[in-house]
Order: C-alpha cells, then sequence, then structure tokens
C-alpha cells in the first residue's frame, strides 16, 4: 500500500518506490505539509518535523495558542487573510464581497488507481495496478463550500499527482485563484531550472539561485508558449546529470499558466503550480464544481538524469495515449521548408517518389492544400480541397501517396479563422473578438472562439470529412498566434474571466472526439513550433514539433532543454536545408542528421534538389534510423556532463533497457586549436558487460567506457572542409554487447 492514513494523530503519508510526501491535519482543520523528499519510514506521528515555536510580532491562532502562527507554518493549499502573508494557492470572494475562507478537514478517502478527469487531460491507471488516490475533505461551514485536496501517487514513477476540486453548496460565489499544487519547502537553498526562450528559440535551459521574494515563470497568452514551459526543477546547487537532489513540476495544461517559488522572511520555499490568476475567475454557483488541472511533482536524490527519466516513465505509463506508446515513429518528409505554399499536386508527387526511393515512410503535406491558400492572408477555416492544387481533390492525392506504399499526414490549423474565407462569411461572430474595440491579427489571422460548442462541432464535421476521405495517417495540428481582446460572445460580464479557461477546455474538446473517432491518426501538435509543448497536448497527441528552427547547432540546445522535463520521443526533429531558414548557418548534413536522430525523425527540405551522392546519404540515413529506431524513440536518454565550460560540447546517450546496445553522440560548435586528448565518457552501460564501439577490433568492459572514457579522434581533415566541416562536428558512438 503506497498511502498510509494515520486517523488518530492526522496523517497522511505517502510514499512512492524511493520518496515520501507527508501531511497533516493542522491544529486550525486545515492541511499542513510536513515533509517531502527521500523515503522516510512510516510512524504514526513526527513531533521533530511538526514542532513549533513562537516568534514576536507574528500573528497567531488565538490569544492562548500562540505558537500557531501560520507564517511560520508549512501548508498544503493555503489562504491569504488569516496570517500568512505568502502567495495563497487559492482565493474566494463570497456573497459579501470578503475573500476570507475557513476550512476544516472533514475526511478522507482512498480508492485503487486514478480516474481520468471528465473534461480535460489528466494522469490515469485504467487497470488500477500501480497507484492510489487520496481525496482530502474540507469545508467551509459559513460559505458551504467544500474544497477536495487529491493525490495521487504512481508508485514506481515516484510522481504524485496533485489537483483541487471546489463543490459550492451554498450561495453563488467568484474564485479568484485555483492553483492545482502548492509545496512548501523547509528552505530555499535550491538552484530554479527554467526552460526560456522565444519563437524558433524554445526551452533552453536558464539555471539560477533562488533569491529572496517571488520568482515565476508564466503565460497569458493562451497558450503555454514559447517563452516559458510550464516545467521546471528545483534542484540543490552542487546537483548535476549524475547525482544529487532535485524536485520536478510539470502541468498538464495547455492555456495560461504559472509556476512560482517564493523565498520568504525565513528562507524557506514556497511553490506554487497552477492556472496563472491573472486573466482568470470562475463564478462558481449553488451545485456547481470547479476541477483544477493536475500538477505533476516528482523528487530524486538521483540527479537530473533519473529526474527526467522518471518522469518520462510516468508519462509513458499514466498520460500519453497507450496505443501510441510502444509505437514506432514513422519517418516523414514535411514539404514545408521545401515549398511553403508554392506547391501543385505536380510539383510535389517527384519529392513524394524520391521520398519512398530512399526509404522514408510518411508524407506529409503542410500549410497551403485547402481553401484558396498561397499565402497567409486567407482561408483558415476553409477545410476542403484547394481544386487549383489538387485537381483530383486532397482525397485525389492522398490516394496516389498511399499507392506508392507511404503513409500520407496533413496539416490543420483548427483553432483559426481568416477574414478572407468562406467560414467568415457564414460565421462572422465566431472571431474572438471584443466589442467596440479594434481586432489585432498576427500573422494576418484570428482565433475562433473554441468555447462555443458550435465552433468544436462544425471543426468536428469538417476534419473527420477530411481524415475520412484521404484515409489519413497523421494530422499536424498548428496554433500560430497568442489570443488577443479575449471575450466570450456568449458568456454574461461575470463570466468573461473564465474565457481562457473555457477556450482551452473546447481545444480538448476537440481533441478529445477527432482522437477517439480516428485512434489510429497519429496528432503531432505545433504552435509556430514549440508554443504549446506542454502535458495538455501530449495527452491527445503524443509527439509535437520541438520548434521552427531546424537549424543542427540550434537544436542542440533546444532539444537538450525539452530533455530535461520530456522524453526524446516525444519531439520532433528534422533534417532540412542549409543555408539554414532562420539562421542561414551552413552545417553538414550528417551533423544534421545525427541531432535529428534524437527525435522523431524525419526531413524538411526539397529532395530533389539535393546531388546524388546527399540522396545516397539520406538513404544510409533512413537506414540506420529504421535500425536503431527502438533504441532512439524508447531507449533511456541521457544528457553526459561533458568536460567543457564553455557551452562548446554537448553530450547526449540513448541506451537500451537491457544495457546491452548504446548511442552515444559528441555535439562540438568550434573546433578548437591544439586541444588536449578528448575523451567520451559513457553514461548508464553495465560495468561488467563487454562491448564494441562502432567498428573497433578491441573491445571494452562498460566499466573502462564509463570510468576511463573512450577516445575520440580530432577532426582535422583540410582537404575537404566544405563536405566535412570541423565546426558543428557530431561524433556517434554506437555500442553493442559482445557475447
Ligand atoms: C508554423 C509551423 C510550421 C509550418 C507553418 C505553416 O510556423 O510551426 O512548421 O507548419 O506554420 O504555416
Amino acid at each position: 500500500m503506497s498511502i498510509h492514513v494515520n486517523e488518530k494523530t492526522g496523517l497522511f503519508h505517502l510514499q512512492t518506490a524511493h520518496t515520501s510526501y507527508i501531511f497533516r491535519v493542522l491544529e486550525n482543520g486545515e492541511l499542513g505539509q510536513v515533509y517531502y523528499g527521500a523515503q522516510l519510514p512510516v510512524k504514526d506521528q513526527y513531533a521533530n518535523l511538526t514542532s513549533m515555536e513562537e516568534h514576536d510580532c507574528t500573528n497567531t491562532l488565538t490569544d492562548e495558542q500562540t505558537d500557531f502562527q501560520l507564517e511560520l507554518i508549512k501548508q498544503e493549499y493555503a489562504s491569504l487573510g488569516k496570517g500568512d502573508y505568502r502567495a495563497p494557492a487559492y482565493q474566494i470572494t463570497g456573497q459579501n464581497g470578503s475573500r476570507i475562507t475557513e476550512f476544516a478537514y472533514a475526511g478522507y478517502e482512498l480508492v485503487d488507481g486514478k480516474q481520468r478527469l471528465a473534461d480535460q487531460p489528466s494522469s490515469f491507471d485504467d487497470d488500477h495496478h500501480d497507484s492510489q488516490t487520496l481525496t482530502v475533505k474540507l469545508v467551509d461551514q459559513l460559505l458551504k463550500l467544500e474544497l477536495h485536496l487529491n493525490y495521487t501517487v504512481f508508485e514506481g514513477e515516484d510522481v504524485i499527482v496533485r489537483s483541487a476540486t471546489f463543490l459550492n453548496h451554498g450561495e453563488p460565489l467568484f474564485i479568484n485563484r485555483a492553483m492545482s499544487a502548492e509545496l512548501d519547502l523547509p528552505d530555499a537553498d535550491y538552484d530554479f531550472l527554467q526552460f526560456a526562450g522565444s519563437w524558433a528559440r524554445e526551452r533552453h535551459l536558464h539555471r539560477n539561485h533562488l533569491r529572496p521574494g517571488s520568482q515565476s515563470i508564466e503565460s497569458v497568452r493562451a497558450h503555454s508558449s514559447h517563452q516559458e514551459n510550464p516545467f521546471f526543477i528545483l534542484a540543490r546547487p552542487h546537483a548535476d546529470n549524475n547525482q544529487g537532489e532535485a524536485f520536478g513540476f510539470n502541468f498538464i495544461y495547455s492555456g495560461n499558466f504559472k509556476d512560482e517559488v517564493e523565498v520568504d522572511q525565513f528562507d524557506t520555499a514556497r511553490v506554487l503550480v497552477g492556472i496563472n490568476p491573472l486573466e482568470f475567475g470562475w463564478r462558481l454557483g449553488n451545485g456547481q464544481s470547479f476541477q483544477t488541472p493536475e500538477a505533476v511533482l516528482t523528487y530524486t536524490d538521483q540527479g537530473l538524469n533519473a529526474l527526467s527519466q522518471q518522469l518520462g516513465d510516468f508519462y509513458d505509463h499514466h498520460l500519453l495515449n497507450p496505443h501510441f506508446v510502444n509505437q514506432e515513429r514513422p519517418i516523414l518528409i514535411n514539404n514545408w521548408e521545401a515549398t511553403f505554399m508554392d506547391f501543385t499536386e505536380d510539383k510535389l508527387m517527384p519529392i513524394v517518389k524520391r521520398a519512398k526511393e530512399l526509404g522514408i515512410e510518411m508524407f506529409v503535406l503542410d500549410d497551403g492544400w485547402f481553401g484558396h491558400r498561397d499565402d497567409d492572408h486567407s482561408s483558415l477555416g476553409d477545410w476542403f480541397t484547394d481544386e487549383k492544387k489538387f485537381n483530383q481533390g486532397i482525397g485525389g492525392f492522398a490516394n496516389r501517396v498511399h499507392e506508392l506504399g507511404l503513409k500520407f499526414g496533413l496539416w490543420f490549423e483548427p483553432e483559426m479563422i481568416s477574414i478572407d474565407s468562406k467560414l467568415y462569411q457564414a460565421h462572422p461572430d465566431w472571431l474572438i473578438a471584443t466589442p467596440g474595440r479594434k481586432q489585432t491579427p498576427a500573422r494576418h489571422q484570428f482565433v475562433l472562439d473554441m468555447s462555443r460548442p458550435e465552433v468544436v462541432d462544425y471543426l468536428v464535421e469538417k476534419i473527420s470529412a477530411v481524415i475520412s476521405e484521404t484515409k489519413l495517417d497523421y494530422i499536424k495540428w498548428d496554433m500560430n498566434r497568442s489570443i488577443t481582446e479575449m471575450y466570450g460572445a456568449t458568456l454574461p460580464a461575470d463570466r468573461q474571466l473564465e474565457f481562457a479557461h473555457r477556450y482551452i477546455l473546447g481545444v480538448y474538446r476537440l481533441y478529445d472526439r477527432l482522437t477517439k473517432a480516428f485512434p489510429k491518426v497519429l496528432f503531432e501538435s505545433c504552435a509556430s513550433g514549440g508554443g504549446r509543448f506542454d502535458l495538455g497536448m501530449m495527452y491527445y497527441a503524443p509527439q509535437a514539433w520541438a520548434s521552427d528552427d531546424t537549424d543542427a547547432i540550434e537544436r542542440i540546445k533546444i532539444q537538450e532543454g525539452t530533455s530535461y522535463g520530456y522524453r526524446p520521443n516525444m519531439w520532433g526533429a528534422h533534417v532540412s536545408a542549409v543555408p539554414n531558414d532562420q539562421v542561414a548557418r551552413l552545417t553538414s548534413i550528417d551533423t544534421r542528421a545525427k541531432v535529428a536522430y534524437f527525435g522523431d525523425f524525419g526531413y524538411e527540405l526539397d529532395i530533389t534538389k539535393l546531388s546524388a551522392e546527399e540522396q545516397e546519404t539520406i538513404k544510409h540515413q533512413v537506414a540506420f534510423y529504421k535500425q536503431y529506431r527502438p533504441l532512439f524513440q524508447f531507449g533511456t536518454f541521457y544528457r553526459l556532463e561533458t568536460p567543457d565550460t564553455n557551452e562548446n560540447v554537448h553530450g547526449w546517450e540513448v541506451v537500451a533497457k537491457d544495457k546491452r546496445q548504446a548511442i552515444g553522440a559528441r555535439f562540438q560548435i568550434l573546433n578548437g586549436a591544439n586541444p588536449a586528448y578528448i575523451r567520451y565518457y559513457f553514461t548508464g552501460l553495465d560495468p561488467q558487460l563487454t562491448y564494441r564501439v562502432n567498428d573497433d577490433q578491441e573491445t571494452y568492459s562498460g566499466a573502462e567506457l564509463m570510468k576511463a572514457g573512450y577516445f575520440v579522434p580530432r577532426v582535422m581533415d583540410r582537404t575537404q572542409p566544405e563536405k566535412a566541416p570541423a565546426d558543428f562536428y557530431a561524433h556517434l558512438f554506437v555500442v553493442k554487447a559482445v557475447d
């Protein structure tokens, strides 16, 4: 059993394989955090961890009970206004305008397994085999409001999932904020690892020590954003990929979020994860309930690789669509960077045919196949064939692709509308706009009000027809702008703050209906690249386009940053043309592929324009990836600690579960003059096994490869600088156990 409840002492001890999460009922009836970290034995009480001392100049519970001072107490779901001045987990406005609540413990429920949430993505344990769910009930008698704090323990993955539910049995009230999880840590000696950036520069790692006051990452764009990812880590300053303590936090949500860490006057750290309180509010009538999205918490004392790996296992077992978890993802070719919107069926067919000859498995037709879309001014919402480009309809083209033995994928941007479209002529009111205010376009396009059921119905009908007509295998679901002038035309004034959340619930409804109706279609989510790379999307679409930046060197940072919180098979990675479209950099086709192998591999260039030699190279790359695809897509991924201070060298490795195979990569950005001997230190191998590396005659023990390292020859070929440039060089080491 993983959840231990001591009713007498009011103690709840949640245990995973290696961690303990303990909280208790406090003297004021609310819940207090006791401990989260490496596993502790179960005891009746932890007096040592819950003792209190009176401090001057601080509010007390009563005149008599002066050592109970909320300001110093670690809590599970704190409010503001009763003597704790840190950021609260929630805030409710009652009928009389007061924001004071007094919740008191009112019992608990414990069940095996984990039910999915009804109207939003969530963790699950359909077979009830390795999780337990605890719901702790609290009641505010005055408001007649129930609060459920929900905890699921995923024992094997060392993950705890939290959320909160408000159930109103009284007068209508207003939820000003409702975070999904709070964690009060007893000290603040942590580095905050965030994954920040911009369009084409997503999820770069930034690591800073916590400082006094509040530090946060957030989005108010109505999508999780390119700028900040909802995933973050708190790690001890000395923790690195291989060792040390760290907490990981992620959020199963795709809309506005806020992750906050507040270091208070006593140097404790309060962590909050949830829907961004800015641009949020929810009117809760009598008999209504509000369920927050779920926050994912994990802890390890084994370093950041272990943290990423246990999260990856959790996603595989309890978040991603089981149909796709063990399914090898196809090698695709996407026409976007090859043709942009300038194509016809005749222009595309040679690319399709050549792709087949080179061993590629799926052709994905990107933006521009529908309405009369020749540039980004028109046609979003008109999900029917542009007959000028495909005279046999998109179904006819799909047939030709399928007949050649390739799978077929299509691009959609379901949530968008162009003014120049049939959809806008028919339903101008479906476009999100604030009455009397000017609209703010982005990429000449506008957003559909996904909170309206009729909009979702329209999209289900149109997209389903295309899926059926084309016998579609794959959808790239794009979303190319943030939302402005947020306003729900069908919502009353006192519900307008619900709009952003209702919008994303509408997106989830559309995803839910399409994925249920077409369970075999693989969805890849995309938002101008990585603008909605989050667990909410991953629940429906098991892979996401990592970034519009396909430059190999830029991708090293993007994919490495992403790997802290997500598994490599959750992102698409393509070889594109040079000079690169985003940075105009020249890199060899070899380096481009070696970076893209670590992901769902594909191509995004006009292969018919390449030299015969390059096409031959692609054929080999495709064959190589097919041979090692299970290792790249399902192996255990490691970031290597490379002995380099200038971020000039990066090392990645994937290791098979049985440790009999591994592939290591060493990426060198610039070639240095007269360097010392270079050694590559493998990780994750079996020290006792004997391995061969690439085609070496010599064999090595796992211990030797990990502890003594593997000699890497210096790159110094002056004769062919164009073909094999020494800068931007990638080494790949294929390691196999020898019997
Ligand atoms: C976004 C996507 C690209 C491509 C274009 C098409 O930018 O990220 O991959 O699909 O839209 O307009």
